[in-house]
């Protein structure tokens, strides 16, 4: 039996509160213990307090009155990819848009590309290098969706570098199947051949492996139009994969309203959504998660309506949709600084939104996303005197340690 003290949080950030996401002015109220003590065993929260019985054995760890938080949980991330598109960022700032470059075979395909020519080692050591830039932000839990596969054998690839990664202990993953991110070259204008494919070969497999909790579509009238989407997220419904669904990134509506339709866990993007969506979310207990790094990242200024989804009682999340196109950034603490900033969330509500409410996204909130006894010991200890310094100095790592199930999986070197 390990036990881990964890004493002196200046500010011991809980997030202690109803079991469920939290929604409207909850999403203010993080629970704070003023210089907090922690006390972990065996992985799991013991007790917490303004001071906690310290046992002989007991391990301590001194906060030294730094912010001491739940780690981050980045519920839409496409962590494992091969290669990068520096090249494609250079050209867009020379003025060429993310949809021509797309359309000139550029994107999503490139990526494809060299995904598909990376073996299984080389991608999992891409995929160890990205988790390091997770955990640096202070992350402890990721979703990752595949997609840049594209074939059986290169998808089933990614899906178990999810999950080898996962394994490794440091960085955990909740893994999404996202065959139908983009149709690959070989079938350019045979979308209803590949999408064949994606439900009668891909998602069995993947399904008997038993390599992804959830189904991902790009919902989009000119990539994967709302019959396809739904006939896909359905096919996965019938073999356990629980839906999430990019909704909406660049026209109004059609994805949200088949998000709420299928009962999704999220609708995620959501920039061009307007009211009538957002009300069937609300209706269908459907969870946005708004990713503010790609809206930043291709130099839009239309963020998420963030306040009118929190006035809808929609319960938000914030995540980073790392990738090497729209948002290549690991980093919730720069999410943080955009939610705040752009979106006018307060730094309270935008914790609130990368920690508990996306652990409930993913299925996982029993365990994780707030500091609770019974609770994961997955903590972050920043180095900051106030929580609200990680939305406000914008462009650092705070993180100084990380912990997962109360062992250390990072710590900042000096
Ligand atoms: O979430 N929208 C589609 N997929 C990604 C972009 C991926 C890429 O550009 O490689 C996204 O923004
Ligand atoms: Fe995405």
């Amino acid at each position: 039996m390990t036990t881990l003290a964890v004493i002196h949080c200046g500010q011991l950030v809980t997030l202690a509160g109803p079991s469920r996401p939290r929604i409207g002015p909850e999403l203010r109220d993080l629970a704070i213990i003023p210089d907090g003590a922690m006390l972990i065993r065996d992985g799991r929260i013991a007790a917490l307090g303004r001071t906690v019985e310290i046992p002989a054995d007991a391990e301590v760890v001194d906060a030294g009155g730094r912010v001491v938080l739940p780690g981050f949980v980045d519920a839409h991330t496409h962590l494992v990819f091969a290669g990068n598109r520096a090249s494609e960022f250079e050209r867009r700032a020379l003025g060429a848009s993310y949809a021509e470059i797309a359309a000139a075979g550029g994107g999503i395909r490139s990526t494809v590309r060299s995904t598909r020519e990376a073996s299984e080692p080389a991608l999992l050591s891409a995929a160890r290098r990205h988790a390091n830039w997770f955990l640096s932000g202070g992350t402890t839990t990721v979703e990752a969706k595949s997609g840049y596969g594209l074939s059986l054998d290169a998808e089933l690839k990614i899906l178990r570098t999810v999950r080898a990664l996962g394994a490794e202990g440091r960085l955990r993953t909740v893994p999404t199947f996202l065959g139908a991110h983009e149709i690959p070259d070989e079938y350019r204008g045979r979308t209803e051949e590949y999408v064949k494919l994606v439900i009668h070969e891909m998602m069995p497999r993947v399904s008997e492996e038993g390599l992804a909790e959830y189904c991902d579509v790009f919902c989009e009238p000119n990539i994967f139009p709302v019959d396809v989407a739904r006939a896909v997220l359905r096919a996965g419904q019938r073999l356990g994969l629980l839906a999430r669904i990019h909704a909406d990134q660049f026209s109004p509506d059609a994805g949200a309203l088949l998000a709420a339709e299928l009962g999704a866990a999220t609708a995620d993007h959501l920039e061009c959504t307007t009211g009538a969506g957002l009300a069937a979310l609300a209706g269908a207990g459907v969870q946005p998660v708004l990713l503010p790094g790609s809206v930043y990242a291709l130099g839009s200024t239309r963020y998420p309506a963030a306040r009118r989804m929190i006035d809808a009682g929609l319960a938000i999340v914030l995540a980073t949709d790392f990738n090497p196109g729209s948002s290549p950034t690991a980093s919730m603490p720069a999410v943080l600084s955009l939610a705040s900033t752009h979106m006018r969330m307060t730094p309270a509500e935008a914790i609130t939104a990368a920690t508990v409410n996306p652990a409930w996204s993913l299925n996982r909130g029993n365990d994780l996303g707030s500091l609770e006894p019974g609770k994961l010991a997955d903590f972050v200890i920043h180095d900051s005197e106030d929580y609200r310094e990680l939305a406000y100095f914008f462009g650092r790592e705070p993180a100084f340690a990380v912990y997962s199930a109360g062992s250390c999986v990072y710590k900042r070197g000096n």
